[in-house]
């Protein structure tokens, strides 16, 4: 026996000699803490190396023909740049079948992993904003200002989650969602990227998405980071337009801004996308208080920091801060950046280098950022699980996933107008279909969909409906009429033709609205919606027939000019690939609208408010008032933040506090009862606002605090509660972010009810 036990213990040692005489190192020893692993490689790695990490580079300068669209990777090109420039992160592509993102990915990453010294795997990132949006064959959810609507976080959960079954697999490691800017700007190009103007909501779907993505654990062995972009105060230019200047006083940043980003860093994100553009007269990408300050230090953001496209050039070329690329690399990296989206040549790895042989940056001032993207990377797992997989591809626009999307689009919709209940339309014989988006597949869709600004109309799948042929298969024994042409109004008797066509019809539907378009390419001079609409709607309106708008658009063009002559209006946003069928089950009623709009829908060009404005925003001559000035009241949307009909009705009763008192560490139970009053099943999105009566900072007249969709069926009522956590609820931020909380009265309301409760001292 002790000879045998001495044999094992002898065969034990060699093995732990063999071991360490392979010299396994300790950072590729996944049995060891993260830290451990990330300082021991830290330690190994050259300062050229270090700098190779910091920056990210486009597909363009390793692919054969130097377009978006081309993942046939060159290796001799991507081996310069990851043996020679030690390059850490590549991004960008466009839809391509899975086979050839595997291919590339795998080439791509057998070089970092087996050709490099210390075989530090590259992170790949993506724009893969609503589905995997750059993956031929993959589920397409709707943007995020349908999201918004829906008012359900599960769509916004199974977004991210989808997105990581199809993608994972494939070596898209970073996905740089979601984006967490407010839809507070309406003329803005990104405002359908967002999840509307509501701070809690954004946060709330913002961080619902991050769970879907990164908590995934059917991707396994793989994870995914999403990345909360843009970092901070994008979304709201003077000018309306991208990237152009934003002039907000901090208390706003803090109030309006900051909950969303906050809400993602609370749930786990791993990184942070710059706002290109500047705040306050300097640029995000050169400020320390926001990179620094407020992200690291006060709101306790510890992943990676990666600039925008190109951003630091634009320090130099576009916002003039600094004089040439050198600088302005010294002045990013020390406002607080990790990583250099360059992204098509070496000035990030040239300047960092003559920085650091000047002595002007240090080798710790680079230690904090490449532990962060290395930390990253081992979070991810990239050493233990490097290489893309091909044997689970029939995950890609798998039946649940088209499901959970038509789902979202569904919910997505909002109901803004339908007098005389026009809708649903049961049993029709005939109805004319006009208008730019009746038989499209880009528009319903918009940006980031296989292509950066949306791809050709011939690349959307074969089996994608159009609005079109969505309702020839919902009303199979109707006449679907197609109007591609209007008759040109100086033709009086094509005119007088059509008019008879329009008449003989049992509903005229007017698909609407904008195309696809992301970023600066969609800046735009006037909101209101397209002249030739216009025109047409003008004519359509002439007849009897009741007339339907479909609005297809990433933000709320006015419609003023025409409104009355709408009998039904349907805000549709950018519902994606499953948007046409959900809108063709609205029109027949197969499906019961429940959507709200998540933003205030303008009334005019020249004056609109978001829906938590101020009461002093509201201030206006009125000869009718004893003082002449009319103030505080509603404010003039043409809809409200909010608003959305269904084909039921929701009637709410029974608004009860258990208190109407609170202190600090108290909670008041607020509870209603909503009863579906109509005949048919219904889901109704249950907001909770409250308005704080009188505040040191001015506070807004309505403010979200809490939501809940509820599923009621004919005459079912159920009684819902919100707990109102004085530390939770009620407090708001000064300029320096501190938590004011304000004894005084506040206002509830909910559906129409509202009652008043105090908060003591
Ligand atoms: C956009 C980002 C995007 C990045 C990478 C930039 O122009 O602002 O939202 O993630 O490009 O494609």
């Amino acid at each position: 026996m002790k000879i045998f036990v001495l044999f094992l213990v002898t065969i034990m040692m060699t093995m732990v000699q063999n071991a360490a005489s392979q010299d396994v190192p300790p950072y590729k020893n996944p049995a060891l803490p993260v830290e451990d692993r990330v300082e021991d490689l830290l330690a190994r790695m050259t300062i050229d190396e270090k700098i190779g990490q910091m920056t990210q580079l486009n597909i363009t300068m390793i692919n054969t023909t130097g377009q978006q669209r081309d993942v046939e990777l060159v290796p001799e090109k991507a081996r310069d740049l990851i043996l020679n420039h030690h390059i850490g992160s590549f991004l960008n592509g466009e839809s391509v079948p899975a086979e050839e993102w595997y291919d590339y990915m795998s080439q791509l990453m057998r070089i970092s992993v087996e050709e490099t010294r210390l075989g530090i795997p590259v992170i790949y990132g993506i724009d893969h904003i609503h589905g995997a949006s750059y993956l031929e064959g993959a589920t397409y959810f709707p943007q995020g200002i349908n999201l918004g609507a829906t008012f359900n976080p599960e769509h916004s959960r199974q977004t991210g989650s989808v997105t990581a079954m199809e993608s994972a697999d494939l070596g898209h490691h970073w996905v740089f969602a979601p984006v967490l800017d407010l839809g507070e700007e309406q003329i803005w190009p990104r405002f359908w990227e967002t999840y509307g103007e509501d701070p809690y909501l954004a946060s709330v779907m913002g961080a619902a998405y991050v769970d879907g993505l990164q908590n995934n654990e059917e991707i396994a062995p793989y994870k995914v980071t999403a990345t909360a972009k843009h970092y901070m105060g994008y979304s709201s230019p003077g000018s309306g337009w991208d990237r152009t200047p934003v002039q907000i006083g901090m208390q706003a940043i803090h109030e309006f801004h900051r909950p969303s980003f906050q809400a993602a860093i609370d749930a786990g994100i791993k990184t942070v996308m710059v706002n290109s553009g500047e705040v306050n007269g300097v640029p995000v990408h050169a400020s320390y208080h926001f990179l620094t300050e407020l992200l690291r230090e006060q709101m306790g953001f510890e992943g990676v920091i990666l600039t925008d496209w190109a951003d630091i050039d634009k320090l130099v070329n576009f916002h003039r801060v600094s004089e040439n690329f050198t600088e302005a690399t010294l002045l990013s990296v020390m406002a607080g950046i990790d990583m250099s989206m360059t992204p098509d040549n070496l000035q990030f790895n040239d300047s960092m280098k003559e920085l650091v042989a000047d002595g002007r940056m240090t080798e710790e001032r680079i230690d904090e950022s490449v532990r962060r993207i290395l930390r990253l990377k081992f979070d991810l797992g990239l050493f233990e699980h490097p290489y893309p997989r091909n044997d689970r591809f029939d995950r890609i626009g798998a039946p649940e996933h088209t499901a959970a999307a038509l789902s979202a689009a569904e919910e997505s919709l909002v109901l803004l107008k339908n007098d005389g209940d026009v809708l649903p339309l049961a049993n029709p014989s005939t109805i004319i279909l006009a208008g730019p988006t009746a038989n499209n597949k880009r528009n319903l869709s918009g940006g980031w969909t296989i292509a950066w600004q949306g791809g050709e109309e011939e690349r959307y799948p074969e089996d994608m409906h159009t609005i079109y042929t969505a309702l020839q298969e919902e009303f199979p024994d109707a006449a679907i009429e197609l109007v591609t042409e209007m008759p040109a109004a100086d033709d009086d008797a094509a005119v007088q033709a059509f008019m008879n066509q329009l008449d003989a019809a049992d509903m005229i539907v007017y698909a609407g609205g904008e195309e696809p378009y992301t970023e600066f390419v969609g800046n735009i001079k006037d909101l209101t919606l397209a002249e030739d609409q216009r025109n047409d709607l003008e004519l359509l309106g002439r007849s009897d027939t009741p007339l339907a708008l479909v609005l297809v658009q990433g933000r709320p063009r006015i419609i003023t000019p025409v409104y009355s002559s709408l009998d039904a209006i349907v805000h549709a946003g950018l519902p994606g690939f499953e948007g046409a069928e959900a809108i063709a089950g609205l029109i027949s009623g197969s499906i019961n609208p429940s959507g709200k709009l998540p933003f205030s829908y303008p009334q005019h060009t020249g004056h609109y408010l978001n829906y938590n404005h101020k009461s002093s925003d509201v201030y206006f001559f009125n000869p009718q008032e004893a003082n002449h000035i009319a103030q505080g009241s509603p404010n003039t949307s043409l809809f409200q933040f909010g608003d959305g009909l269904s084909y039921t009705q929701f009637e709410y009763s029974d608004l009860v506090l258990d208190q109407a008192e609170v202190t600090d560490g108290g909670t008041i139970t607020a509870s209603v009862t909503v009863t579906n009053t109509g005949d048919r099943e219904g889901m109704e999105s249950v907001l909770w606002f409250t308005r704080d009566m009188v505040g040191s900072i001015t506070r807004p007249v309505k403010e979200l605090k809490h939501f809940e969709k509820i599923q009621l069926e004919p005459g079912e009522s159920r009684t819902v509660t919100f707990a109102i956590v004085p530390e939770e609820k009620l407090w708001f931020p000064d300029e320096q972010g501190n938590k004011l909380l304000e004894p005084g009265a506040f206002s509830l309301m909910v559906g129409g009810l509202q009652t008043e409760f105090t908060l003591q001292d």
